[in-house]
Parts: C-alpha cells; sequence; structure tokens
C-alpha cells in the first residue's frame, strides 16, 4: 500500500496554511513537485519555505520532474486538457513508482484549495484507478485564492441570498452568464472584464494575494478598470508572470 496527500496550502502567504496540513506535511516521506519552469519560480521557492518552516517531524525528500508542456491557443480547449492531465498523470506515474516505497506516504502540494480549479485529485484518482498496486489518496483542504480576495476586500462573496458563479476568464468571454448576481473570475490571462467596463459594475480585483506583492483594487469598474489594466500588465512585466483573481457585481444593491 502506498498512500498520497494532496494538501491544499494556501493562495501564498505560509500562515494560510491549515493546522491540518501542516499535521500532513509532517505525515509526507516524499513530495512530488511538477515545475512549470523559471517563470514560477518565486512560487517554487516559496513551496520549499513552507516545507522547511513546517515539517520538523521527519526528514523528507523532494522529487521534482518538468510539468508537461501545455498548448498555447489551442484551438479544442478541453481535449488540450485532457492531453496535458494525461502527460501530468504519467509524470506522477513515473515519479511514485520511482520514488515512493510501499508503506511509505506522498505529498503533493496545491496552491489554495485542491478542490477549486486544479486536476491535481482528479489526476492522483486516474492513477489510483489504474494503478496495479493497492494507491491510496487523502485531500487537505485549503485557503483558496477566492477566499483570500474576499477577506483582504472585506467583503461576502455572496449578496444576500444570492448565489455566486465562479468561472473563468475564457467562459467570461462568452458573456455575463445568466442570472448570475456575484461572478468571481479565475484563470484569466486577457482582462476580460474590460468587456463589461461601460455597464454599472463593482469589481473587486487582487493579484498575487497571499505574497508580499499583493495588489488589490476595488471601485466601480469604469472608474478603475485603466488603473487595472496599467497595475496588471507593469506587474506582469516586473515578475514575469501574474496570478489575479476578480469578483463582479452590478452595483447597487448591498
Ligand atoms: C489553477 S487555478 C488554482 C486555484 C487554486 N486552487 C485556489 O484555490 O485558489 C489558478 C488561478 O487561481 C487564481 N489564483 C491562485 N493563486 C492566486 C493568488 N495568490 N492571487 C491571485 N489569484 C490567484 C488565479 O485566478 C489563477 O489564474
Amino acid at each position: 500500500m502506498k498512500k498520497i496527500l494532496i494538501i491544499g496550502i494556501g493562495a501564498g502567504d505560509p500562515r494560510q496554511v491549515t493546522v491540518e496540513a501542516i499535521e500532513a506535511l509532517n505525515q509526507v516521506d516524499v513530495f512530488f513537485f511538477l515545475e512549470k519552469g523559471a517563470i514560477k519560480q518565486e512560487m517554487v521557492a516559496l513551496r520549499h519555505r513552507m516545507l522547511r518552516r513546517y515539517v520538523k517531524d521527519r526528514p523528507y525528500r523532494i522529487v521534482e520532474a518538468p510539468s508537461p508542456p501545455r498548448e498555447h491557443a489551442p484551438t479544442d480547449y478541453l481535449s488540450s486538457v485532457d492531453r496535458l492531465n494525461r502527460d501530468k498523470q504519467a509524470a506522477f506515474a513515473r515519479m511514485i513508482d520511482g520514488a515512493l516505497a510501499e508503506g511509505q506516504c506522498g505529498g503533493i502540494l496545491a496552491w489554495g484549495d485542491p478542490a477549486l480549479y486544479d486536476s491535481t485529485i482528479r489526476n492522483v484518482a486516474a492513477i489510483a484507478a489504474r494503478s496495479a498496486q493497492k494507491l491510496e489518496y487523502e485531500v487537505i483542504p485549503g485557503i483558496s485564492s477566492v477566499q483570500t480576495l474576499a477577506a483582504r476586500h472585506r467583503i461576502t462573496l455572496n449578496r444576500i441570498g444570492q448565489p455566486i458563479t465562479i468561472t473563468t476568464g475564457r467562459r467570461l468571454k462568452e458573456g455575463w452568464p445568466d442570472k448570475a448576481d456575484s461572478i468571481v473570475v479565475m484563470l484569466d490571462g486577457e482582462e476580460t472584464y474590460n468587456r463589461f467596463a461601460d455597464q454599472d459594475i463593482e469589481i473587486f480585483w487582487g493579484a498575487y494575494l497571499g505574497t508580499p506583492d499583493e495588489i488589490l483594487i476595488a471601485g466601480r469598474l469604469k472608474e478603475v478598470v485603466d488603473q487595472i489594466n496599467d497595475l496588471r500588465r507593469s506587474a506582469r512585466e516586473k515578475h514575469g508572470w501574474i496570478m489575479d483573481t476578480y469578483l463582479m457585481r452590478k452595483a447597487g444593491r448591498l
């Protein structure tokens, strides 16, 4: 029997690592990292710092493999994500086969919460289903970038009795989601909020949440849109990458 713990480690602030996650980190013999190249070096370094800070009870090893390449501008998005996940599963399976002995515990760290726009759970479930040996897995929840965004702006995600829609920049391009009240947008590399700048909408935007580089902007979209665009572009140029999340809703009600 081998065991894998999929551990949510929060959006970037080491203080967001929960007691449950720290206990889980201290059960792990081997951590498996898929590295995404130079662009996310800061996030990789942060993960190493978190391990040094929290793992006290036992020695551990880190096994790394390069993350399989992602297709840019694929014509069929879902098939390209499927292919990427199959490649990631193969990379994880090779690491687990090669580095985790029977009876040992492996750990995979997921930014934020592993249940939100993250394929680790799906990938590990697929590996476990195919594995000739018995592979158990558990999920430890984390504080997501969405919760961090709401806390930093001191807002609730939903208005009273209303739903929240969590979606991606790609889906938002199709228009404001039907009957949606508050929408939280993730994975938006294309500043899709600009499409709504002529409407009376409030935005609560956050980048690098939980890290020392955190940026927050809130206000009427038409009044702050240029500021968000400028800050977003200059931050992206400075760091080489950006991770941002935002909430938008029609202005006016509580
Ligand atoms: C692959 S998803 C992972 C989400 C993660 N599982 C979570 O719970 O936050 C990556 C997206 O999450 C958001 N995100 C993750 N970390 C963030 C951070 N520190 N600051 C702002 N947005 C973040 C961005 O929208 C980014 O495009």
